[in-house]
């Protein structure tokens, strides 16, 4: 592959407390690596963005690819509610695959636009669609995680599974995904008021056995919680329950993680197991706000999530945003102690922080993957008398006015229009 570099306003983290920048610097790329960061032009194609913000690709840790087809909408319910009248209801018709084949075009199409360059997705419980969607990100440049879905109870007729079923699916899911490379598979039971004991244990035997990581959903919302305690009565808490299927391991993703107990949190750190934090969805759903400080200073490894359709927007500049209005209004109404995120440490979670999880991702740093994407500051920002950190801010806050020019995800350039 050739090397090439691209130049222009560069800011990066490399540790949560503080930002990097560089006017007019160079990020050199080669067989998909960057290879230098520097102010020194180096022999090499140059990429020249001149005046351009460059910022490593964002990853997002948690999102449901079904559900963009109706992105904002239905904001009036909280989560068990939305659930069952408008989610369940949108994800049956991903039976269909030539539904499933437009929907999935129009969501990759639109995640093109945005700065991020990974994620792990949800499909549906449908393994063809699933696959489909597999495809589609693959073929748009995109690398990341797509789950098929697991459901086997408490669930309508048009979304269920047999267990056995379910189980045969998962496995034929995983041999066909061997056809895709950027995109993997990962065991996607929906939560556990989804799934039953039996299919929980079987899932988490698949995934110890084949090496495949694994995501969910937990402690999000109480009315959940509390289900989740009359449904397994055995367990101490609800992710004890999963540890108890061995689905807690230092490649799994949990989303939310809004009510966490002590316990807890002592587990998942035991486990390595990531947090998706899902700030956007936890307001619109009215789940709550987690305690992202307290999860930062345990030194819990956390990322940042959309979690569309609960969140509503795919970009995670807004998510950024929403994790710093969060955290200030649970430091104000809920724990005194909880210093609010400043913007370098909501920054870090969403590029190098969950880019951890799929290797060395989201940095300018010598050997990490050349995901970078360069945004569009020409219209409506003053750029020449902001420093890189302010325009940085700018681009948190507007980032409804502020497109993605240029996009490369491991070195290859994505068309973002
Ligand atoms: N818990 C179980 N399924 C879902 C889902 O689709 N979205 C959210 N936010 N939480 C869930
Ligand atoms: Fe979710």
């Amino acid at each position: 592959m050739e090397s090439f570099a691209i130049k222009g306003d560069l800011i990066w983290t490399e540790k949560p407390d503080s930002f990097m920048t560089m006017h007019d610097g160079y990020i050199t790329v080669s067989d998909g690596r960057i290879t230098s960061v520097s102010s020194e032009r180096p022999s090499a194609d140059i990429v020249d963005r001149s005046g351009c913000l460059v910022i490593p690709g964002l990853s997002d840790l948690h999102i449901h690819a079904p559900q963009y087809v109706f992105m904002g909408m239905h904001m009036d319910e909280e989560l068990l509610e939305w659930l069952e009248k408008h989610t369940f209801p949108a994800e049956a018709a991903f039976s269909d695959t030539g539904f499933a084949r437009e929907a999935y075009g129009s969501f990759a199409e639109a995640l093109l636009k945005t700065p991020t360059t990974r994620l792990s997705a949800f499909g549906t419980i449908h393994e063809d669609s699933t696959l489909i969607l597999m495809d589609i990100l693959g073929k748009a440049g995109f690398h990341g995680y797509v789950g098929k879905v697991n459901m086997d109870r408490n669930s309508p007729d048009s979304l269920v599974e047999d267990t056995d079923e379910s189980i045969a699916s998962t496995r034929s899911f995983i041999e066909r995904s061997s056809a895709y490379s950027s995109i993997r598979p990962i065991i996607t039971p929906r939560f556990i008021p989804s799934c039953s004991d039996r299919l929980l244990k079987e899932l988490g035997r698949i995934a110890s056995g084949l090496s495949i990581p694994i995501q969910s959903h937990l402690d999000e919302n109480r009315s959940e919680i509390e289900w989740v305690a009359s449904l397994c009565p055995w367990a101490r808490d609800y992710a004890s329950a999963y540890d108890s299927f061995s689905l807690l391991t230092d490649r799994t993703i949990m989303a939310h993680c809004v009510w966490m107990t002590d316990d807890e949190i002592d587990l998942l750190k035991a486990r390595g197991t990531y947090i998706a934090h899902s700030p956007t969805s936890n307001l619109n759903l009215s789940s709550g706000i987690a305690p992202v400080r307290h999860f930062l200073d345990k030194g819990l490894s956390v990322g940042l999530a959309t979690d569309v359709a609960g969140g509503s927007s795919l970009s995670l500049l807004t998510v950024m945003q929403d994790a710093v209005k969060a955290s200030k209004m649970r430091w104000r109404l809920q724990d005194d102690s909880a210093k609010p995120l400043g913007l370098s440490e909501v920054f870090y979670l969403a590029s190098k922080g969950g880019g951890s999880f799929f290797g060395s991702v989201g940095s300018f740093e010598p050997g990490f993957d050349a995901d970078i994407v360069i945004l569009d500051e020409a219209e409506g920002f003053r750029t020449s008398c902001h420093s890189i950190e302010e325009r940085l801010e700018m681009a948190v806050y507007r980032s409804s006015e502020l497109p993605v020019k240029e996009k490369y995800i491991r070195g290859i350039r994505c068309t973002c229009s």
